[in-house]
């Protein structure tokens, strides 16, 4: 038999790959080539390909992916440029994929790959439709995990589950494999930010997707280092958010409301020192307090709700006088909105609330528009 053949899923002879491996890397030059050397030694019976989704990583990982695939034409090479994302990544990997069943794992050695024919196995049976490798379930070990990050791995773990009713153990799994069929059903509602690419599609599927885990261990990682932040803790929220409202409200407004709500702290506490501490006048206090929150929400915004198209250099100095100029005009559309509505409706907080929410409103539009413009 062709080694290209194999049965398919209803027993006919199949061309092509029936594994798909998604792979995404960011700085992972010395870790695709062991991980290649061992989905070859692991997958002998499988019609498998490798697709490697790298975002344009600085040490070339894209490069190394290349001399494999030149000489195996199972590895295939997605280069990305001007995009972030591993979720973004995971989704395009898979979407560019053709096999009838796509798994994601980790670069960094992390994800057991001899798990792989067992989880092929369950699929091809149609025992389900998604399968997942659980480190909280009996028979699972972890070696990759300080006590610090396993601790707020769980917490994040049972908020998902109690919130979102995900039932599976371990939503925030990086590893797990399912068919490309369901996978595309859901695509189109998946999100392209952040880190929870699992949690997201079966908190999507509303259990529609019949999921299956088994246990693995953790490893330790070889090379180089996680990528995964403190930032990270935020996505999450803002995800668990977007899924509560049922997709109404999208995961980058929320990220861009929650930073909106830091914002005003900051704004209070500088108001506070410049009016307490320094003992400025009121009007220049509060003027303080406005660019001090502004500059420091540009920053948060930068760096989380618009991580993916984060602006660098001089686009930085560019975006923030801009920020500043919708920020502005967003407060007049806020005191606007709260007069007209304490003119109809003389409560107070009402009248604030409707002020602020068509505040962070305009200013979310806007800076989509003219500061994170693409
Ligand atoms: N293309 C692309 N773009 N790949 C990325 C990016 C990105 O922005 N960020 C990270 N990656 C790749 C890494 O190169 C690695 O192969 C994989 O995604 C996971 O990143 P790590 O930085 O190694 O994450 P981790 O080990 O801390 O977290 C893992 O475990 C978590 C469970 O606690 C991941 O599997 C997470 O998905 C998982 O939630
Ligand atoms: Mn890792």
């Amino acid at each position: 038999m062709n080694e290209a053949i194999k049965p398919g899923v209803d027993g006919q002879t199949q061309e092509g790959p029936e594994l798909s491996v998604i792979v995404p890397t960011f700085n992972e030059r010395d870790n695709v080539t062991v991980l290649y050397r061992r989905l070859e030694a692991t997958l002998p019976n499988v019609a498998w390909e490798v697709v490697f989704v790298d975002d344009n990583s600085p040490d070339g990982t894209w490069d190394v992916v290349r001399e494999l695939a030149q000489k195996d034409s199972r590895v295939r090479c997605i280069r990305r440029i001007g995009r972030r994302g591993l979720s973004g990544a995971c989704i395009e990997g898979i979407l560019a994929s053709s096999a009838p069943y796509a798994a994601v794992m980790d670069a960094d050695l992390q994800h057991d790959e001899t798990q792989l024919p067992k989880m092929l196995l369950l699929l091809a049976s149609d025992k389900a439709d998604l399968v997942v490798g659980s480190r909280y379930i009996e028979g699972y070990k972890s070696e990759g995990f300080n006590k610090q990050r396993a601790g707020a791995s769980a917490l994040a773990t049972e908020v998902a589950r109690k919130i979102l009713r995900v039932e599976i153990a371990d939503p925030m799994s990086g590893f797990f494999m399912v068919r490309r069929d369901r996978f595309e059903q859901l695509a189109p509602k998946l999100s392209v930010h952040g880190f929870k690419i699992l949690l997201d599609l079966v908190a999507t599927a509303h259990g529609s997707l019949r999921a299956i885990e088994i246990p693995y261990t953790f490893g330790a990682r070889q090379h180089g280092e996680s990528k995964l932040d403190s930032l990270v803790a935020l996505d999450f929220l803002g995800l668990v958010l977007a899924k509560l409202t049922n997709d109404i409200v999208s995961l980058r407004f929320i990220l861009f409301a929650m930073v909106g709500g830091i914002g005003l702290m900051v704004h209070l506490a500088t108001l506070f020192i410049a009016l307490q501490l320094i003992r400025v006048p009121f009007a220049e206090a509060q003027a303080a307090g406005a660019i001090v929150a502004m500059t420091t929400n540009f920053i948060m915004n930068n760096f989380l709700t618009y991580r993916d198209q984060r602006l660098k250099g001089f686009a930085i100095l560019r975006g923030l006088i801009m920020f500043y100029v919708v920020c502005s005009v967003g407060l007049l559309a806020n005191v606007g909105v709260a007069f007209s509505v304490y003119d109809q409706e003389p409560i107070w907080w009402l009248a604030g609330m409707a002020g602020a929410l068509m505040g962070v409103v305009w200013n979310y539009a806007m800076s989509g528009l003219f500061v994170w413009r693409k």
